[in-house]
């Protein structure tokens, strides 16, 4: 069971922890309650972000708590601060931090250096699993469950962090099939390669969606930050969503670059903005859950 004392990885949650967070990020969805007031939220984020950090801040406030941010631009780290002194200090003004790291697999490690609860704002090329948290509630929103489905992931399945998250959510979920179609050098992790029910190449795009009728579709962008060497593209249009069964969900964490063709936004079954704005409702409860208001 998780402990709500950090929120770093998909391992932390079993089936029922999740439930028990999409429930009330249900019910604050409908309506807010202010279950943190007089608590403060430290957003500290060495790498760029957009949605995860302004969806924190919304949320916090949203409970009736304040926030306080941290970018590495205008601050003591142009001086050379490290991270675990930035981490350390900023904690020390608040109740909750997180943090977004551009290195991989050093989330515990922050973790002691805060001494306050941590959330993980994604780390690396390992994981994101505030996004996997908000990507579940938005399948079982839309969709109406989080088991029985067919998953067909696209892209940088290497590099992409949302998607190393909530792959191993689905797992922990019955019957689940995971469909990875990637760009041979930006294929899944080996250890999680055991999760795919099948894999395609990004050149079979189109025949694969076709024979895997997906309940849902999870694009990503190529994490050209992250590259080493490794080449990948490809196009999310009309023509292809024309082979999708008039109930599949197309997904995307956002940013998109290229990957995904605005002429599909009027689509309804194209969502990301509806997962975007489901971040708060959902942040709001994990911050509720680890402050104790909930
Ligand atoms: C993603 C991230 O930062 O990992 N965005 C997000 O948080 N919603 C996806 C990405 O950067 O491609």
């Amino acid at each position: 069971m998780w402990d709500r004392k950090s929120l770093l990885s998909a391992s932390q949650f079993s089936r029922s922890d999740v439930e028990e967070i999409i429930s009330l990020a249900s019910r604050l969805k409908q309506k807010p309650e202010r279950l943190c007031s007089g608590k403060i939220l430290a957003n500290i984020f060495f790498e760029p972000s957009t949605r995860t950090e302004k969806s924190f801040q919304a949320a916090m406030y949203r409970l009736g708590g304040s926030v306080i941010s941290h970018k590495d631009a205008g601050s003591s780290r142009e001086k050379g601060e490290t991270k675990k002194d930035t981490i350390r200090i900023l904690s020390s003004y608040a109740d909750i931090a997180v943090i977004r790291d551009n290195e991989s697999g050093r989330m515990q490690e922050y973790t002691k250096a805060a001494g306050v609860p941590v959330i993980s704002g994604g780390d690396g090329s390992n994981e994101h699993p505030t996004q996997m948290l908000t990507d579940a509630f938005t399948i079982k929103e839309e969709i109406g469950r989080l088991d029985n489905l067919k998953v067909a992931f696209i892209g940088d399945l290497k590099y992409g962090r949302t998607v190393h998250s909530l792959m191993q959510l689905l797992s922990k979920f019955s019957g689940n099939e995971i469909f990875s179609i990637a760009p041979a050098s930006l294929s899944l992790p080996s250890d999680m390669k055991s999760m795919e029910a099948g894999r395609y190449d990004i050149s079979q795009l189109r025949e694969a969606l076709a024979e895997t009728k997906p309940d849902a579709v999870y694009c990503t962008r190529i994490q050209k930050e992250r590259l080493n060497g490794e080449k990948g593209s490809y196009v999310v249009d009309s023509t292809l969503l024309s082979v999708l069964p008039p109930h599949c969900r197309i997904m995307h964490p956002l940013p998109r670059v290229n990957e995904m063709n605005v002429e599909i936004d009027a689509d309804k079954r194209v969502i990301p903005f509806v997962q975007a704005a489901n971040g708060v409702p959902v942040r709001m409860a994990i911050i509720a859950k680890m402050l104790g208001g909930a």
